[in-house]
């Protein structure tokens, strides 16, 4: 199996024009690092809230750049412009409802605005995709509250087998029978 890769798309307009430096991108990758123990390789994304290019970027990492998880950070509001879950339900082939329910409710212990996030989640052919939220605060309290079932997943879709740093992330696998 060639090296794990993983996806990070910013959906933003102000960082895809520049305006602000990609501070969500720059979040999630201090967390893989910090977790993650494999070698990983990392395919970035900033784009617009436009749901064609968003779509098509999460088509490339998993199609043709065999990510097997893919982050998207931001859009998942209420905002007119936020289209960051309705790409993601267009591309997917099945939900995992599971992840936005558990991001939002870990989120109310420290926002009420947590039940604007529209955050969902979703499988590709062999690639689960994650939405977080753009802020970097709330892309670590959501991101540390799936996290732990994120391999597991992924062992379920045939993708590498993720290890982490138990010090800074216990994740679970259940134990074959
Ligand atoms: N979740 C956490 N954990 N912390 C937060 O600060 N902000 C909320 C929500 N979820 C927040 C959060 C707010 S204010 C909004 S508008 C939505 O995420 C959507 O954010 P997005 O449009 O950047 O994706």
């Amino acid at each position: 199996m060639g090296k794990i890769k993983i996806g990070i798309i910013n959906v933003s307009d102000r960082a895809s024009m520049g305006i602000y430096e990609d501070l969500p991108g720059k979040e999630v990758r201090k967390l893989l690092n910090l977790w993650l123990t494999n070698e990983w390789e990392e395919e970035y994304k900033v784009i617009p809230d436009e749901q064609n290019l968003l779509e098509k970027a999460m088509i490339d990492m998993t199609d043709h750049k065999d990510c097997c998880l893919v982050i998207t950070t931001g859009g998942t509001g209420p905002a007119v412009r936020d289209v960051t879950p309705e790409a993601t339900i267009a591309v997917c082939e099945k939900l995992l409802p599971g992840f936005g329910e558990q991001m939002r409710q870990a989120s109310l212990q420290y926002v009420p605005t947590a039940i604007l996030s529209r955050q969902t989640s979703g499988i590709r052919g062999k690639t689960l995709i994650v939405n977080l939220p753009g802020k970097p605060k709330a892309i670590k309290e959501c991101l540390e509250v799936v996290f732990p079932a994120i391999p597991y997943c992924i062992d379920l879709l045939e993708g590498p087998f993720l290890k982490t740093n138990e010090n800074e992330m216990k994740i679970f696998r259940p134990r074959k029978s």
